[in-house]
């Protein structure tokens, strides 16, 4: 637990070790990079979850990719999805013709992702793809497959490497999961 004891305490059993994402984040950015080959896609950056996941994939990426950033909201401070998606931060730049990447940090109901990808398709996107760090499946809400994964986790809230609870453990490098009594006091 070396010496970051203070946010570590918080977790329970860590899933994913920080050299893990790295290994994954890389052999998805080759993938990626073969899949575009000659093609300059957007990545869509979902802030603030997946600032993480993103700044590392992107250096990974041997392609002249468009960094875009947007913030949705579904979450509020709880753990359970409202089931509404709100835009709080648009992208700066026109999707239309152009290819898509959504990067997100997990997929857990499926309605963020369900949702941006059919605003990208209304928008005129040649292409929507997602890319996502985690993937959850055990709780869909919508029918949504994600592209590119990099992991399959239980039906556990997590945090670390970009995802938080109440705005906090983003910065933990490995993702483990919360302790139930973080949450439920
Ligand atoms: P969805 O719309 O239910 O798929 O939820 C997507 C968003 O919920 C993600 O971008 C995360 O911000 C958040 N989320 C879902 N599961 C977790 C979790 O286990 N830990 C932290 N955030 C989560
Ligand atoms: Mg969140």
């Amino acid at each position: 637990m070396e010496n970051r004891g203070r946010l570590y305490q918080d977790i329970q059993e860590i899933l994913v070790r920080k050299e893990e994402i790295s290994n994954a984040v890389k052999m998805l950015g080759e993938m990626i990079t073969r899949d575009y080959e000659g093609k300059s896609p957007i990545m869509v950056c979902i802030l603030k979850g997946a600032s993480v996941f993103y700044v590392d994939l992107i250096r990974e990426i041997d392609l002249p990719v468009n960094m875009e950033f947007m913030m949705v909201s579904s979450y509020g401070h709880g753990t359970q999805s409202t089931g509404n998606v709100m835009i709080r931060k648009d992208l700066d730049i026109d999707v239309h013709g152009r290819d898509v990447i959504i990067v997100e940090d997990i997929v857990d109901t499926g309605i963020t992702l369900s949702f941006l990808s059919k605003i990208f398709a209304q928008r005129g996107a040649a292409s929507v793809k997602i890319a996502t760090l985690l993937d959850k499946p055990a709780r869909r809400k919508v029918e949504l497959k994600a592209d590119y994964f990099c992991f399959t986790i239980p039906d556990a809230f997590v945090v670390g490497y970009g995802l938080d609870y109440d705005e906090k453990y983003r910065n933990l490098p490995d993702i483990g999961i919360l302790k139930p009594e973080i949450y439920e006091k």
